[in-house]
């Protein structure tokens, strides 16, 4: 388990999902933050309220499945909202990808009029210094890993948990963990990585954010950006 506790979660999830509104599309991040506000989606539905939700993953498909959300696609239909989680945040830019969702996922917030992140105080960060996920075509393993040092960073080949060899993503692609330190120019750095042959995504989300719903023991802190 990564990051806060699960009251601050809880707290930052049902604070995002409390502020969707009727009629709407909304994307649905992946995470164990964003897994309450998926659940809280699913209990306004049962009372009634009328969505539909874009999964960016597996497993966020699956819950929100399970739970009654009435599911679309981006072939379909264009969310106004997205709310989903981050490994770390700072403005409005964040890391995220520590469950390997990231392609998806900033297919999805990207495509939203707003995007709505759920941490908590765990992941608030002045600098960003969290290692970038980056998600490379299994033939790009070395070539981006090269790459990647050349640009001053660490790359890790990220290794499954409960299986023997490295974590396979949802688009049956690698993923390299990339420590730069701190990220001074985490625009700059986007765009260097986006441009490697060979890589699929990665998980520096630039000024993608749009509110900021921090769970804390004394509530949940919004920032509007
Ligand atoms: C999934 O790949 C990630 O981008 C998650 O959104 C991020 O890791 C946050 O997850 P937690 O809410 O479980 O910390």
């Amino acid at each position: 388990k990564r990051g806060g506790t699960d009251e601050q979660k809880r707290a930052a999830g049902e604070s995002a999902a409390d502020t969707v509104s009727d009629g709407i599309v909304v994307g649905l991040g992946t995470g164990s933050t964003t897994a309450y506000a998926i659940r809280e989606l699913g209990r306004r539905v049962d009372a009634g309220l009328d969505i539909e939700g874009i999964p960016t993953s597996y497993q966020s498909r699956q819950l929100a499945r399970e739970i009654g959300i009435p599911l679309t696609t981006l072939d379909d239909a264009r969310p106004e909202v997205a709310i989903d989680g981050a490994d770390q945040v700072a403005g409005g830019t964040l890391i995220k990808g520590g469950g390997a969702a990231h392609a998806r996922e900033k297919l999805v917030d990207a495509a939203a009029d707003r995007l709505l992140v759920v941490v908590d105080p765990t992941k608030e960060a002045d600098v960003l210094d969290h290692p970038v996920p980056v998600e490379v075509l299994p033939d790009a393993r070395r070539t981006v890993a090269d790459a990647v040092a050349d640009l001053g960073g660490d790359p890790q080949l990220r290794a499954a948990e409960r299986k023997d060899g490295p974590v396979v993503t949802d688009n049956g692609n690698l993923v390299l963990d990339c420590d730069f330190g701190e990220i001074g120019d985490p625009a700059t750095l986007a765009s260097d990585l986006s441009a490697l042959p060979g890589v699929l995504e990665h998980g520096l989300f630039v000024d993608l954010a749009d509110e900021i719903h921090c769970g804390t023991a004394d509530g949940v802190r919004v920032t509007r950006l």
